[in-house]
This record gives structure tokens, C-alpha cells and sequence, in this order.
């Protein structure tokens, strides 16, 4: 039995700020069991809802020093399904209304958590073969492996993959104070190790010391490796190609299932939904104060209103898509300047648009549940799970051809009456327009046409069955190196 433990920022059903949580909280109940025992260990925030803090059940707890600091560290345990999740406890670090906030703070926080993640390992009996760490925020754990740890004799021999979600989001400081919270020695912030640009960078030192590499899909593992897309590192990037691969995320298909979802009015499947899914769109239309018109096309957004998303050539060619024969149900939070932007359009185009600035689940599985398309137009995208829920729920994704994107979403080929969406190259407004129009288009001149996209679309499987099995297949390497 291979003993796995993912150490993450963030994971369903305890915290989400994006689609790391879902992965984290979704993977580990998808390897085969009888060869994997996956768990999971996060920080236990005060702002997680008291529901999940009731149930967790305290470990056991110590004082860990993180430089010349000494800190509480407790532990907590809680099985969900078949997978036992760990929460690192300290009331200092982790208060606040959200997990994330200030970098300042946030370098310090998760320099602990990385750090007392390994100091709690001896006590919690579940000693890994294999730490899966994710993103910036436990980019440290392998450094520290390297470093304090390596004299441990339960620690030698222990494995490191660090997985990548977004390769935007470094972690990065200056040297000076990062030394002074981690405790590392000076001889770790060299360029050829957690230093670059004359700063210091978690996820460098992850990518530097990490035995493995992966990412959320094969494309993004490739546009990395470049200078528009590799975010500075790109040089490093290619530099440790030779353990970096892709893998594309999944989503939960019990959990998103527009047969069984509770959110949804009116359920369906593949067979019905030509039926029960206007129902659903009639449904929204009126909850949203939209013309109630069930031929009407829909095009719906759920997503972190920021630029990474696209939502400049969104806002750039706003007016002219709200000119369109379509209305648009947008749900999102972030920059100011979007939220801003679509309250406006919704004020000026009553009826038509639907701007709901806020975080809801139930709201967004009604959205995919609604929707005739959905649109994606990321600048990048290293996988994104929004497409996936709106192939499963029948939307039709509209998306621009970068990152995961790309590798999920097949464009619509009308000559031969394949694909699953619709998407174009360029990161231009016009060309998006133009794509929006053309599926707008099919829907109401092709309507067959449009139906089997959706068919099809339902029909494919992202499920974590396959992803899961190349994340077990990569373990298995790993251990018999
Ligand atoms: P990212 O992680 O970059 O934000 P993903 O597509 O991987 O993008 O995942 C986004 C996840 O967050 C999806 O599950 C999506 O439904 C959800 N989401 C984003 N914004 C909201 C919101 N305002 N309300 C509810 N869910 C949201
Ligand atoms: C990040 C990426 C997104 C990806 C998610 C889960 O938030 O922006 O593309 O789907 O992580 O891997």
C-alpha cells in the first residue's frame, strides 16, 4: 500500500477560493484503493463554516520553532467518505475572513504551515512514501525536506511532487525577511535555488527541489516552458522539463450531475435534456429578472472576475455582444473594474443581462443547468474545471484555445459533425465576437446541429477515472526509482 499525503491551501468541501479546492478535495477518493491510501492535510482556517470544525477531532499538538519564533502547532483529524483529512491548528495564522489576503502575511503563514506539516508527520502515525504538494502555498515543504529535515531518519527517503495549478501565483518576497520567517540557511537563497529576480520565491524552491513536476494539463506543461506564458521561470521551466509532465484535472461527476444536483429544478440527462433544460432556463430567467423566453440564447460565466480570465476582451467588446440576439447571466467576484463593469451592463441592458456579483454554488449549478453556451475566452488557463461542469451540465463552451482549454474543449467542425464547443486562437476581441456569433448562429439556424454539440459535449468523460490513474502510474515511478 502506497501511502500518499496531499498538502494543500485549500479543498472541498471544507474552503474554496478557486479550482485547486476542488482538485484537492476530489482526487484523493478517486485512486484505486486497495493500492493507494491518499490523505489530506490543510490549515484549519477560522473562517471555515463551523459545521466541518464541529466534527474534526483534535490530535494532538506541540510547539514548533519557525526561526526564532516558537509557535503552537495543533492537529485535528476528520474522515470524509474514504479519505481522512488533517488540519494544522494556530489561531494566529490562520483568523481572517479568507484563507488568502495580504502577501505579507500570507508568506509567513504558509512558511509555518509548510513547516508544520513535516514536524507533525512523526506524531500522527502516516508516514508518507509521497508528499503531493500544490502550488506556492506548500512549495516549501520540499525545500524543507532538503533542509532541516534531511538529518531525520523518518524522513529520509520520503518523496516530493509539486503540482502547479497556476503559475501566475509565486509567493514571493524579499530575501531578507523570507529568511528570517523560514529559518532556512543563507545558502538556499542563491539564484540557482529559492532566489530570483534578487527575490525570494516559494514556488522556485518547490520547482528546484520537487522529485517530480506535473501541472493541470499537457498543454499548459508545454505554454509554460515558454516566455509568454512562463511567468519569468520559463528558463527554469524548461531547464527541468525532464520531470515536469501534465496531467488534466477532472471534476466529481457524482457531484456534478445535472441527473441527481439538488441545486437544479428540473433534472436531466444526455436523453432528456432537449426537454428539461429550457425548464431550468425559464427558471433562472424569471429568479434573475431576465425576458422570460425559453428560445432565447443563454450564455452564462462563472468565474474569478480577473484578468487571467479574459475579461478585458470581455470588456471590450461588451456592448457589442449585448447588441446580440442573446442575453447573459454573469457570476463572478473580483477586480472592482469588472464587477463594476458588469453592474453597468446589467443596468443598461435590463432584461438582457443578469449580473451577479457574488460566490454562490447553488447558483452557479444552476447556471451551467441553464445555460445554452458558456464563455471562456482565458488569456491563460492551465486547466480550468468551469468547462468541464458546463460539458457535463450542457453548455455549450465557448473558449479561447490556450492551456487546459485547448485539451478539453474540441472545436465544432461543421462539415463533419464533430467536436464539443466552439473556440478561436487569437487573444482579439473581434475574433470572440466572432466565434459567440457563429454559435449563435448554429443555435438558432442548425438547432439539430446544436443539439448533437451538446450530445456530444455530455457525452465525454472527465471523470477523474483516467487523470487519476496517470497520478497513480507517476507515484508508481517515483517509488521504483
Ligand atoms: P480557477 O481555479 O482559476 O478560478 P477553475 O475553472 O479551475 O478556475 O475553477 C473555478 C471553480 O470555482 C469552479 O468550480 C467554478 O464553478 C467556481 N466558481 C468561480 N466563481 C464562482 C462564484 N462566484 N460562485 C460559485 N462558484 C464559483
Ligand atoms: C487554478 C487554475 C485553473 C485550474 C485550477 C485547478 O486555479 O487557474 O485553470 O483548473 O487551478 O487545477
Amino acid at each position: 500500500m502506497k501511502k500518499i499525503l496531499f498538502a494543500a491551501s485549500e479543498a472541498v468541501p471544507f474552503i474554496k477560493t478557486g479550482g485547486l479546492a476542488d482538485v484537492v478535495g476530489s482526487l484523493p477518493a478517486c485512486f484505486d484503493k486497495e493500492q493507494i491510501d491518499a490523505r489530506v492535510i490543510l490549515p484549519k482556517y477560522m473562517c471555515m463554516r463551523q459545521e466541518w470544525k464541529d466534527q474534526m477531532t483534535y490530535l494532538t499538538h506541540f510547539y514548533m520553532d519557525l526561526s526564532w519564533r516558537s509557535q503552537y502547532v495543533g492537529v485535528l483529524q476528520m474522515v470524509v467518505g474514504s479519505v481522512t483529512f488533517y488540519f494544522i491548528d494556530n489561531e494566529y495564522y490562520f483568523s481572517g475572513a479568507k484563507p488568502y489576503g495580504n502577501i505579507y502575511q500570507d508568506v509567513e503563514k504558509y512558511a509555518f504551515f509548510s513547516k508544520a506539516v513535516l514536524s507533525a508527520l512523526p506524531l500522527i502515525d502516516f508516514r508518507p512514501d509521497i508528499i503531493h504538494c500544490h502550488d506556492w502555498q506548500t512549495a516549501l515543504i520540499p525545500v524543507y525536506l532538503k533542509g532541516q529535515f534531511s538529518e531525520g531518519e523518518f524522513f529520509r527517503g520520503i518523496r516530493t511532487v509539486l503540482s502547479i495549478h497556476n503559475l501566475r501565483f509565486q509567493g514571493i518576497w524579499d530575501v531578507k525577511t523570507v529568511q528570517d520567517i523560514t529559518g532556512l540557511d543563507r545558502s538556499f537563497f542563491t539564484p540557482d535555488k529559492l532566489e530570483a529576480y534578487g527575490d525570494a520565491n516559494y514556488l522556485k524552491g518547490g520547482i528546484v527541489y520537487a522529485d517530480r513536476i506535473t501541472t493541470v494539463s499537457e498543454t499548459y506543461a508545454n505554454e509554460i516552458q515558454t516566455p509568454f506564458y512562463g511567468e519569468r521561470l520559463d528558463g527554469l521551466m524548461r531547464a527541468r522539463n525532464n520531470v515536469l509532465s501534465g496531467i488534466v484535472n477532472g471534476i466529481d461527476y457524482s457531484e456534478y450531475d445535472p441527473q441527481t444536483d439538488s441545486f437544479v429544478e428540473f433534472n436531466y440527462d444526455v436523453k432528456t435534456f432537449r426537454k428539461e433544460k429550457g425548464k431550468n432556463k425559464k427558471a433562472l430567467q424569471k429568479e434573475l429578472g431576465l425576458d422570460q423566453d425559453e428560445r432565447k440564447f443563454l450564455i452564462g460565466i462563472v468565474s474569478r472576475l480577473t484578468d487571467q480570465k479574459g475579461f478585458d476582451l470581455i470588456a471590450y467588446m461588451m456592448d457589442e455582444i449585448c447588441q446580440q440576439d442573446l442575453q447573459l447571466v454573469i457570476l463572478g467576484t473580483g477586480e472592482e473594474r469588472y464587477e463594476n463593469m458588469f453592474r453597468h451592463f446589467a443596468w443598461k441592458y435590463q432584461g438582457k443581462v443578469a449580473a451577479n456579483i457574488y460566490y454562490s454554488e447553488a447558483m452557479s449549478h444552476k447556471i451551467y443547468a441553464s445555460c445554452d453556451a458558456f464563455l471562456m475566452p482565458s488569456l491563460f488557463e492551465p486547466c480550468g474545471l468551469s468547462q468541464l461542469m458546463s460539458l457535463r451540465y450542457g453548455a455549450v463552451p465557448i473558449v479561447r484555445e490556450t492551456g487546459g482549454l485547448k485539451d478539453t474543449v474540441i472545436p465544432y467542425n461543421e462539415y463533419d459533425s464533430t467536436g464539443t464547443g466552439f473556440s478561436f486562437a487569437n487573444y482579439n476581441a473581434h475574433e470572440m465576437l466572432h466565434t459567440i456569433q457563429y454559435a449563435m448562429d448554429v443555435f438558432y439556424n442548425r438547432k439539430r446541429e446544436w443539439n448533437r454539440l451538446v450530445d456530444r459535449g455530455m457525452m465525454m468523460d472527465y471523470s477523474w477515472d483516467a487523470s487519476a490513474k496517470k497520478y497513480q502510474k507517476l507515484y508508481d515511478e517515483m517509488l521504483s526509482e
